[in-house]
């Protein structure tokens, strides 16, 4: 989130900024370190965190669910009081079990804190070659609804239905959250990616709040894109998008495939901004292949930690340490084994810190 900071919407109007980590002193930043390979690539920002002498202090939360009093497992109580209180938060990967077992936690902590907004910046890497070398999108996706609301049940027996439920009111947040994002960070243009001709109704109504939103940010171009169209245009030619938002699921699957343009789930930070803080995290799971054996790319969650310090307008901070990974991750000796390299995770992780202090 380069440069300033995003603001609050309420019902598509920009609140109040967030601007109250201004104050003197660290800030407390909730950690939420994760399952698989998430404890040691905290650990990895950690240790960056504090070769930088980044002015905050890490207060890290379980969030292994617990049975509340209705029977149902849910995030634990100090868990949610720890991001209430401190309204910015980093997280790691957090496992779910396929079918079966609580559901989503990472749906559940979105839900809890209103996170409507998930933004990804997919960039490509100086130095590090991939299909193209000039991929710089931003995609925006609704977080709270579509076919993640959660609401299915069986009809009869074999017969099952899931809803996707779209509101006028997440949709517009989302959308005037988009030309908000794409001002405040030096964008041109915002495409709207639907299926409106299908799902005319639901998708209908969400492209009918991004074109209001358009109105409102006539600064910005504006133009709408049929999923199917932007998959074929954006493996064909990145460079034709800026900044794009979508539906719930369309943004899921969109978001994965333009981490694959740039070299993959281990390079691609995110943010969830919610109306009431905002939750950064790597876009990888747990990698339990990789889990406990130095393996693992932590430039994810370390680039998702710098949008924070963005957010957090700690700018320098944030700039030094991007430049440092960008700087490491050209050097090809020091890459993980994803980018196809020799390093270990502590190998890549100390010699950021190297360049960090030698920077200082
Ligand atoms: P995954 O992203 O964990 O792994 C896919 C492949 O990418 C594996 O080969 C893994 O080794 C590799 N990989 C992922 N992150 C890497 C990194 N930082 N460095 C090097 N290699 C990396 O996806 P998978 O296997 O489908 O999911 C495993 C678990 O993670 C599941 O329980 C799933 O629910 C959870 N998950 C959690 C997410 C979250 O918390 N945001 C997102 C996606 C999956």
């Amino acid at each position: 989130m380069a440069g300033r900071v995003l603001r609050h919407l309420v019902n598509g109007v920009v609140a109040a900024p967030l601007r109250r980590y201004s104050s003197s002193g660290p800030k407390k930043v909730t950690l939420i370190p994760g399952d698989g390979i998430g404890p040691e690539i905290s650990a990895s920002v950690q240790k960056i965190f504090a070769a930088a002498q980044v002015p905050i202090e890490w207060e890290s939360v379980d969030v292994t669910p617990v049975r509340g009093p209705d029977g149902k497992f849910g995030i634990p109580q100090a868990a949610i009081d720890s991001v209430n209180r401190n309204k910015v938060g980093l997280k790691g990967p957090l496992m779910t079990p396929v079918g079966k077992g609580h559901r989503s936690l990472n749906l559940a902590l979105r839900k809890e804190f209103n996170l409507y907004a998930n933004v990804r910046p997919c960039r490509s890497l100086e130095g590090y070659r991939t299909l193209y070398d000039d991929v710089n999108v931003i995609t925006i996706r609704e977080n709270t609804e579509g076919e993640y609301s959660g609401i299915e049940h069986e009809i009869v027996d074999g017969v099952v239905q899931s809803i996707k439920l779209i509101t006028e009111e997440a949709s517009r947040r989302v959308a005037e959250f988009a030309f908000h994002y794409a001002k405040e960070n030096g964008r041109k243009k915002v495409t709207a990616v639907h299926k409106a001709n299908i799902m005319r109704m639901s998708d209908g109504l969400f492209l009918r709040c991004c074109r209001e939103a358009a109105e409102n940010h006539p600064d910005v171009k504006f133009e709408e894109k049929y999923l199917d169209t932007v998959c074929l245009t954006m493996v064909q030619d990145p460079n034709k998008y800026d900044v794009l938002v979508m539906p719930n699921l369309y943004g899921d699957i969109l978001s994965d495939m333009c981490a694959g343009l740039v070299g993959g789930l281990g390079l691609t930070p995110s943010g969830n901004i919610g109306l009431n803080g905002a939750l950064f995290e790597s876009v990888h799971g747990t990698a339990p292949d990789i889990a406990g054996q130095d393996k693992a790319n932590p430039t994810a969650l370390l680039l998702s930690a710098v949008m924070m310090l963005r957010y957090m307008e700690l700018n320098d901070y944030a700039a030094r340490i991007e430049q440092a990974c960008f700087d490491t991750i050209k050097e090809e000796k020091y890459r993980t084994g994803d980018l196809g390299g020799p390093a270990k995770c502590s190998e890549f992780t100390n010699e950021i810190c190297r360049k960090i202090e030698a920077s200082h």
